[in-house]
């Protein structure tokens, strides 16, 4: 068993991740290779909020192992769903989620859901309102696809790259690698950071976490790493950078763009700092804000093949979600 159940919404749903890993290099060395255990099973993909990759590298791993999708952006080409119990429902909301989901559930075996946080309601951003209640009212296998919190499917595939550039390298040592804050002109949510730290605080690596005053992460899923607000000294001798923005999470700051100081942005300059780093992102980024050209064209980048791996990762995941269905 690599998954303790039928749900993957964190990596606290992974038995074993080393075993996980080497089975998502598995189905990446041979795709198709179990493209019927999918027959005549559906996957639901629901999206609150937009994507690109999460939402194709779905499809395709599920077309991967001979399944269908179906797909809906709600709001935009379904009703617009209401979230809240014992409401009167004579505003703009015209589907409550307790018929809504179920009903995709009926027409579905796994479900992945996008939720992203509020950035304005912490209370409910930290309870996973639109996820548990996706889950509570379809009685499907759930699989994250971004929530308030969490973005684990993403940080599976951050973690089989780290995994697969180690192996190439022949890396002896233990990677030094570096999560950094990066500006952006938009409040962002935390789940891609707060995934991250929890994934790679799980894995044979030294986590460092490096942010601005007034962007600590939630601890709960940073302890154990170690965090520094000086950034250059975080990048030293680094063998993976990891970038990306995050608002603030701390008291009424919550969800609050504090800072927009591009003396954060990843540069080359900066990243000679690194152990000849290899430099990560999990895109969408902003060219010249988060990160320089000069880094993310340059060989040292990573971001494609991390791209590329959502498609192993979501395919490993639905491989075992369909092995014990
Ligand atoms: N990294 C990621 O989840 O990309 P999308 O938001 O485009 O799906």
């Amino acid at each position: 068993m690599l998954l303790n159940g039928s749900t993957f919404t964190s990596v606290h749903d992974v038995a074993n991740l080393s075993a996980l890993i080497e089975e998502g290099l598995r189905v990446k060395a041979a795709p198709l290779a179990w493209s019927n255990i999918g027959r005549h099973k559906t996957l639901g993909l629901i999206f609150f909020n937009p994507s690109l990759r999460t939402r194709l590298s779905s499809q395709r791993a599920a077309w991967n192992l001979g399944m269908n999708t179906l797909v809906v952006n709600v709001g935009t080409e379904s009703w617009k769903i209401e979230m809240r119990d014992g409401v009167v429902m004579d505003g703009e909301t015209v589907e409550h989620i307790k018929e809504g989901a179920a009903v995709i559930g009926a027409y579905t075996d796994i479900l992945g859901v996008r939720a992203f946080a509020t950035l304005t309601d912490k209370h409910a951003d930290i309870g996973e309102n639109v996820l548990s209640k996706v889950q509570q009212y379809a009685c499907k296998p759930l699989v994250s696809l971004e929530s308030a919190l969490r973005h684990p499917l993403q940080s599976f595939a951050d973690i089989l790259t780290i995994e697969e550039v180690r192996r190439e390298q022949r890396m002896k040592h233990r990677p030094k690698v570096v999560l950094t804050w990066a500006p952006h002109p938009k409040a962002l949510p935390q789940a891609v950071a707060n995934s991250f730290a929890e994934w790679m605080l799980r894995a044979d690596v030294d986590l460092v976490i490096t942010h601005p005053e007034g962007y600590a992460l939630d601890e709960a899923f940073t302890q154990g790493a170690y965090i520094t607000q000086c950034q250059d000294e975080a990048l030293e001798c680094a063998d993976f950078v990891y970038a990306k923005n995050w608002s603030a999470f701390q008291g009424n700051d919550y969800g609050k763009v504090l800072l927009y100081d591009t003396s954060w942005t990843i540069t080359a300059e900066k990243m000679r700092r690194t152990r000849n780093g290899k430099f990560m992102h999990c895109l969408p980024t902003r060219r010249n804000v988060e990160v320089a050209d000069d880094v993310l064209d340059s060989s040292a980048s990573l971001v494609i093949r991390q791209a590329e791996n959502r498609v192993v990762a979501m395919q490993t995941v639905l491989k075992c979600i369909l092995e014990n269905l």
